[in-house]
């Protein structure tokens, strides 16, 4: 099983509108409501894929209540911790004339240390029945910058490898505690590492001890690069839509790849494909199929022989 870590779940608000005009009250026929934050978004591909995922992770208040609900109603599996705080709420208004979509993300509830270690024992409890662990986001206030790390050492002292997507010193620490792969996107990593480009930036995540550093670069795809080689894989073209969530259904595929054993090749040609299957979907966590089958075999994979990290 895949277990996937949001520490800072949120209650996605999408509002659809014709314009958006500022200084105006706007109607919204209808608004979509639905779980998210990135440990989320990654478990519905997986699930959407058919593999077997338990999300987890802190959740309080009413909507922590209705991210609960949201997952009971979608057929994920979950088992999240409680705390005293109100989960935080995103809301994007989308607009339908220009398409653009624009945000306001609430920063998330403050966690006390004494339910960050509840929460420690509650992931003793659930990585034992785990084969691969995801940790994905931002963290909540209260919460340590070694979080993440901490969740890694733990998954590791079981053998069970661990993926992380966050960034800043977050990342950094995380990288630290050897995790299997780490998936910054290129302006992550280039603001988490100041490196010139981005071999120089993935390989400092190598030097702090993370084993592969996969670098997702937009519609461009993505550069993975390891102690021992690095790949370029592009799709075949670009998709227009909504990237948004796009990095999570790539995350979800690494995830599947490390639970399979898959050789790198294939991981990072399922990873472009389902990243791709992301982009033409209106919210994060859902993928079109049609989209993922058209892509696979089309995926440009190149080796990057000279390759060498500072190890
Ligand atoms: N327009 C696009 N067309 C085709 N593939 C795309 C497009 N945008 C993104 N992708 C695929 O999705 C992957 C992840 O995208 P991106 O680098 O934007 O991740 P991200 O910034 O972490 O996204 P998020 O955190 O919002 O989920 C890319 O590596 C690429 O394979
Ligand atoms: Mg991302």
């Amino acid at each position: 099983m895949i277990l996937t870590v949001t520490l800072n779940a949120a209650l996605d608000v999408t509002y659809p509108v014709a314009s958006l005009v500022p200084d105006s009250a706007h109607q919204i026929e209808r608004a979509h409501v639905r779980a998210g934050g990135k440990g989320v978004n990654v478990a519905r591909v997986l699930e959407h894929f058919g593999q077997p995922v338990l999300a987890t992770g802190l959740v309080g208040g009413t909507s922590g209540a209705a991210i609960r609900h949201d997952l009971d109603g979608a057929g994920i599996r979950h088992h999240f911790c409680g705390i005293a705080g109100e989960s935080r709420r995103t809301v994007t208004v989308v607009a339908a004339d220009t398409g653009d979509a624009t945000a306001f993300n609430e920063r998330g509830p403050l966690v006390s240390i004494a339910e960050w270690r509840d929460f420690l024992e509650h992931f003793d409890h659930l990585v034992r029945d785990a084969s691969v662990v995801v940790c994905s986001g931002s963290l909540p206030p209260g919460l340590p910058v070694d979080a993440y790390a901490e969740l890694c050492r733990r998954a590791r002292t079981h053998g069970i490898p661990s993926i992380v997507d966050t960034a800043g010193p977050a990342l950094v620490a995380a990288a630290e505690a050897a995790p299997a792969t780490v998936k910054p996107n290129s302006v992550e990593l280039r603001a988490t590492t100041r490196a010139p480009d981005l071999r120089a930036g993935a390989g400092q995540l190598l030097a702090h001890g993370a084993e592969a550093v996969v670098v997702s670069l937009g519609p461009d795809g993505l550069l993975a690069v390891t102690h021992d080689n690095a790949w370029q894989a592009r799709p075949p073209g670009r998709i227009s839509g909504n990237p948004t969530g796009a990095g999570d259904a790539c995350v979800a595929a690494l995830a599947s790849g490390l639970l399979t054993g898959s050789e790198w090749p294939d991981r990072l040609r399922t990873a472009v494909a389902w990243s791709a299957a992301a982009v033409p979907m209106p919210y994060a966590g859902d993928v079109d199929d049609e989209t993922y089958r058209r892509m696979f075999d089309r995926v440009q994979l190149e080796e990057i022989h000279a390759f060498h990290s500072d190890r």
